[in-house]
């Protein structure tokens, strides 16, 4: 095992363990956003920068900085190394560089796409981003594509990522999609629309952070926030059948896998779930879905609310207001 501090916080993890999985370990706050980096896909990571750290020591050996701001989903943590994340200002600040960057070709239709409320690059931009844009280029367009029957793909969207083509390579038999040219003509592309006809093909919506790849079976019916979301389950001979069912009244409007608290899929599920069973009916429910208060899905929620969170919540909020406009004042000093 391996000691390292991130943001003042000691933890212990095994050799090899990259900084940003050290992170989630210890939790909370601390751990660096990840737009690329996928827990259950093997060599995702690497390709957004939103994870930028500054190493402050880069081990109990050799304690010298890092010279620049690393990665770190793939920068693996040393012994005696020391991060600093949100308690650094210049990783604060290249994180706001970070999501205009990735805005840059963005139509920023979050009014009309079917992602919002559950985007990633949304989420990112509102904790992280600014309320303005310097681009003045004329961004790139694509027009939106069919792959296969059940998905769209609208490329002005994308992020380049690269997870749905990790889910293609390393969830189906054959990979027939993959990205295209390089620079600003990077796609993602299907090598001539060829149709993706594979069992798990479904996961790719899941995986994608932004509103690039969504489900044709879905698209327009609802907003997320109006859905109910339960966990059910049924017996699948293919994957786990473990799914998240998202209800309006009895319809149940789309069936999802389940992510875990990072937003990323933990059991893959296949298509005929995905697609082939929405009647509740063809499943056992187990009950509401958490969903975590501070997202919009929670709104219209019906999850019994936890009072005693509530009441700290709000507290605290009074008491961060009230700072504020003490120090707005002058009245108190910091
Ligand atoms: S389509 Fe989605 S998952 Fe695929 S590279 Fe683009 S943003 Fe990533
Ligand atoms: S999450 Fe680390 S570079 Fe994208």
């Amino acid at each position: 095992m391996i000691k390292v501090t991130i943001d003042g916080i000691v933890t212990e993890v095994p050799e090899g363990t990259t900084i940003l999985q050290a992170a989630r370990q210890i939790g909370g706050e601390i751990v660096p956003p990840a737009m690329c980096y996928y827990s259950t896909l093997k060599n995702s990571g690497g390709k957004c920068r939103a994870c930028l750290v500054k190493v402050a020591a880069g081990s109990a050996k050799d304690p010298r900085p890092m010279p620049k701001l690393v990665p770190s989903c793939i920068t693996m943590a040393q012994d005696g190394m020391v991060v600093e994340n949100i308690t650094n200002p210049s990783v604060l600040e290249t994180r706001k560089g970070v999501v205009e960057f990735l805005l840059l070709n963005h139509p920023l239709d979050c009014p009309i796409c079917d992602q919002a409320g559950e985007c990633d690059l949304q989420n990112f931009a509102y904790e992280h981003g600014m309320s303005k844009t310097r681009y003045e280029e004329e961004r790139r367009t694509f027009e939106p594509i069919d792959i296969g029957d059940k998905i769209k793909l609208h490329m002005n969207r994308c992020i380049l990522c690269y997870r749905c083509t990790y889910v293609a390579d390393q969830l189906t038999d054959n990979r027939v999609h993959g990205v295209l040219n390089r620079g600003d003509h990077a796609e993602i592309s299907t090598y001539i629309e060829k149709a993706i006809d594979n069992d798990y093909s479904g996961n790719m919506i899941d995986v994608c952070p932004v509103g690039a790849l969504t489900d044709k079976t879905f698209r327009f019916k609802s907003r997320v926030w109006f859905t109910k979301p339960l966990d059910a389950h049924r017996d699948c001979p293919k994957c786990s059948g473990k799914v998240v069912l998202w209800t309006k009244g009895e319809d149940v409007l789309r069936v999802t896998a389940r992510k875990d608290q990072y937003g990323e899929v933990k059991e893959f599920i296949c298509n005929e779930c995905r697609y082939d069973h929405k009647d509740m009916k063809h499943w056992v429910v187990e009950g509401p879905r958490h969903i975590d208060r501070g997202s919009v899905i929670a709104q219209n929620h019906y999850e019994k609310i936890d009072l005693l969170k509530l009441k700290q919540d709000v507290e605290r909020q009074l008491k961060f207001q009230a700072g504020k406009q003490l120090d707005a004042n002058n009245t108190l000093s910091a």
